[in-house]
């Protein structure tokens, strides 16, 4: 689990090589969100990281709360909150396992639920998710699916003089449902440079673990997005690649 790493220990160099525009995500979510479970007036972040997204859903309007559970991430999270004086909060805390009610919609971004190593971690995870929504809440999941040997991206991005660049690759398959996989950070930080690296097992998430799965636990599968455009609505998941899934607590 990437819950104590290198990478998120350091959360302000995780910061700049995630710091993007995040408006096309922000906007999906409230939309998507809107879309399937309207009036939306709170939302959950699970795995919130250093609150990039957490801040600005939360500017779009609906009140919003994240966890981490890493206490560097969830620290600088709440900094980033207070800053912004947006409608949001951020708790320390283990998204296997928690309780919160009356939650109208729940997102996890870039893959982070495959930090959830079982199917037991898993089930947990959806069950406190189900617990924590209302009925006819969505909770709207990021994910990679299948993810082989291979499978590489690399970008780099920059602020106020600092650049870091990211690899993130898959290196290993290790069990059906794990893979090793390794984020490396090259930071330049006024001509220091120095990596940081999280090599670490991922979920190798299945279809079912976006679909049987979470149905056990009353999270039904209402639709799928390709990518973070509304209308990239698909009939039918992939079965391998990046697949934005929207279960709705029945
Ligand atoms: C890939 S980062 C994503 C952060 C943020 N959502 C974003 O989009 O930048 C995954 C985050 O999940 C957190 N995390 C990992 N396992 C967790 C768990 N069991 N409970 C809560 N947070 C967890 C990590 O500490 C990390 O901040």
């Amino acid at each position: 689990m990437r819950g104590h790493s290198e990478v998120y220990s350091h959360p302000l160099y995780y910061d700049v090589a995630f710091g993007w525009d995040p408006t096309l995500e922000v906007e999906f979510y409230l939309e998507v969100f809107e879309r399937h479970a309207g009036g939306v007036r709170t939302v959950l972040e699970l795995g919130c990281g250093t609150g990039r997204l957490l801040t600005e859903v939360a500017r779009g309007g609906p009140y919003s709360v994240g966890l981490d559970i890493n206490p560097e991430m969830a620290r600088f999270a709440a900094g980033r909150i207070r800053q912004s004086g947006a409608p949001a909060d951020v708790v320390r805390a283990d998204m296997t396992e928690f309780s919160l009610t009356g939650i109208d919609a729940a997102f996890s971004a870039v893959n982070t639920i495959s930090a959830l190593l079982t199917d037991e971690a898993l089930m947990s995870h959806y069950l406190s998710v189900s617990r924590a929504l209302r009925r006819g809440g969505v909770y709207v999941v990021d994910a990679s699916l299948n993810p082989s040997p291979g499978d590489r991206e690399e970008w780099e991005e920059e602020r106020d003089g600092l650049s870091v660049r990211a690899v993130w690759e898959v290196l290993d398959v290790v069990t059906e449902r794990q893979v090793l996989d390794r984020l490396k950070l090259v930071v330049n930080e006024r001509e220091r440079v120095f990596e940081l690296v999280d090599e670490s097992p991922s979920r190798r998430l299945s279809l079912g673990d976006l679909s049987e799965l979470p149905r056990r636990f009353g999270l039904e599968p209402v639709a799928w997005y390709l990518s973070f455009d509304p209308e990239a609505e698909v009939g039918a998941p992939p079965a391998r690649g990046r697949v934005i899934a929207v279960l709705k607590k029945v």
